[in-house]
């Protein structure tokens, strides 16, 4: 059974960054690494051009993109900037650029629907009720995510089954229930683990990881999380519901 994560910021350096408080090489790491990338290049085989990676610019994503970029796998890689996310984490994009030599491809939200939503409902729509955020994912997220799958017949995603108890069954390689299969090459992966390969590969990583946000999405649905919090609280902190969007799970 994989157990939901907790984080040990009592243990935290004062001035810790994310390495230092998380990273840990385990004796299973050498080998999860030749797995992750053994499924990477037998999706590239099997789906060639019909293969995305979809990046949020998370710890997760930016190993994942270090594997396809270090092994010259030839898989596009694509983020959505749903005109909502930090500054930190778009400064990503010229940094994959520069150190892997790989343009992300960027899919946005439609402008008129955007306009037109924030006109009707307002900025904050999403603190409102669960269905204006998720009205709001739907246009910002959902939307141009259908636009990235377009023509494709899989997707890697960096879905670990620690992240959540929603997640705790996620598979390498599933039916996204559209037809395309989604892979999640370190699925079984720890954040420790994640954070011993950003170590050891000098992987670029968002700053705001060193500032209690493990799990990153739009600004005003991220907060830092707390002593004790589990990984995903600092989602959609203000709800009950089990803090998903749509791109992997319905609530
Ligand atoms: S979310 O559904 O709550 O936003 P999360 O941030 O945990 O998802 O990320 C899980 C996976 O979803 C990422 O590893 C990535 O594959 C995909 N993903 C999430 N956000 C984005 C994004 N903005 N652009 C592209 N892929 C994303
Ligand atoms: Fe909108 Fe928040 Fe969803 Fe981003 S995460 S699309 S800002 S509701």
């Amino acid at each position: 059974m994989t157990t939901v994560s907790t984080l040990p910021w009592a243990a935290a350096p004062a001035a810790g960054n994310a390495i230092g408080l998380y990273a840990k090489w385990t004796p299973a790491l050498d080998a999860k690494i030749e797995a992750a990338l053994q499924r990477l290049r037998e999706v590239s085989i099997a789906h060639g051009d019909g293969l995305v990676q979809s990046s949020s610019l998370g710890a997760e994503d930016m190993v994942i993109t270090d594997l396809i970029a270090r092994t010259q796998l030839p898989i596009a890689i694509s983020t959505l900037d749903t005109g909502k996310l930090h500054p930190e984490t778009l400064a990503l994009l010229p940094r994959i650029e520069e150190r892997y030599g790989r343009t992300v491809e960027v899919f946005k939200p439609r402008f008129d629907a955007v306009v037109e939503f924030v006109a009707r409902e307002g900025e904050d729509a999403m603190y409102k009720s669960i269905e204006l955020r998720k009205a709001c994912c739907g246009i910002r997220k959902m939307e141009p995510l259908g636009r990235m799958l377009a023509g494709r017949s899989a997707w890697i995603t960096g879905l670990r089954r620690e992240q959540s108890g929603a997640r705790s069954d996620v598979a390498f390689d599933e039916d996204d229930g559209n037809g395309r299969r989604k892979i999640s090459p370190i699925a079984d992966w720890t954040w420790a683990e994640v954070w011993a390969y950003v170590q050891k590969y000098d992987v670029p990583y968002n700053p705001l990881h060193d500032q209690f946000m493990p799990s990153i999405g739009c600004a005003p649905c991220t907060r830092a999380i707390a002593v004790g919090e589990d990984f995903r609280a600092g989602r959609w902190w203000w709800e009950e519901s089990s803090k998903e969007c749509g791109l992997h799970a319905k609530d």
